[in-house]
């Protein structure tokens, strides 16, 4: 797929979905469907960063997704583990700065200590921002936002000043928001910051998801006419 490299969005952002679909497709059990999804998204920050992409922003786990059965969440988390422990030892290899977004107080301690060491590491490299939204939502995020900014005794409030109090500073909203397995919604993701992105679905279930992939719906945002508004 031919994309414009001089003309890539600074920020994209993917709701990988479909984990378990892919699964039941295949016959395996779901918790191989999510191990299939964190190798997927591990090769895709590689070749990301490679391909000189600024900021990629991933969801994880949502604040809905304690939902889930037990069983499931345990194994999503131990996935997280995992891609943590990886980002960890792999980090001295790699140019890519490792960040979080979500509320990670209600996160086992263990995973939460992990974040910290890993965001440590990595946070001097000068390649792709990753940022992976954890116990995330958008709404969740705003309300946050509004009690650090109540907090802090401000008085006078522009969208500028809000957003100083998001969970990411210093990024400019996502162009590009993907989501993958053709559901076309926006799940309580990046609520405030997703305002005049771009939006692209493609039916490809997440576990299959690759930088191929990721380049054809840059290839589709780059044919788009963006008017925020004007004419
Ligand atoms: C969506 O598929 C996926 C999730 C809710 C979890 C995302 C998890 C991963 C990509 C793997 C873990 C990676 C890390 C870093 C923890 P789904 O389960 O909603 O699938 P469905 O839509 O087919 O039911």
């Amino acid at each position: 797929m031919n994309i414009d490299i001089n003309n890539l969005p600074e920020h994209v952002a993917i709701i990988m979905d479909g984990n378990r679909r892919w699964a039941k497709v295949k016959g395996v059990s779901k918790a191989k469907g999510h191990r299939e999804g964190a190798k997927a998204l591990k090769q895709l920050v590689k070749d990301a960063s490679v391909l000189g992409l600024k900021y990629l922003t991933v969801y994880a786990f949502s604040t809905e997704n304690w939902k889930r059965e037990k069983d499931e969440v345990n194994e999503i988390m131990n996935l997280l583990r995992e891609f943590l422990n990886e980002c960890e030892k792999d980090y001295a290899n790699e140019d890519y700065v490792v960040d979080f977004i979500g509320d990670s107080k209600m996160l086992a301690k263990d995973i939460q200590d992990k974040m910290d060491r890993v965001r440590e590491k990595t946070r001097n490299k000068n390649g792709m921002h990753l940022y992976i939204a954890i116990n995330y939502g958008g709404r969740d995020e705003i309300i946050r936002a509004i009690k650090k900014l109540v907090a802090s005794g401000t008085k006078d409030i522009t969208e500028q000043i809000f957003a100083k109090f998001l969970d990411i500073t210093g990024v400019p909203d996502p162009e590009l928001i993907i989501r993958t397995s053709g559901e076309k919604r926006i799940s309580n993701f990046l609520s405030w910051q997703s305002a005049y992105s771009e939006f692209y679905f493609t039916d490809t279930y997440w576990p299959d998801f690759t930088i191929e992939d990721l380049k054809e719906a840059i290839a589709d945002f780059q044919n788009r006419n963006r008017r925020f508004g004007g004419i």
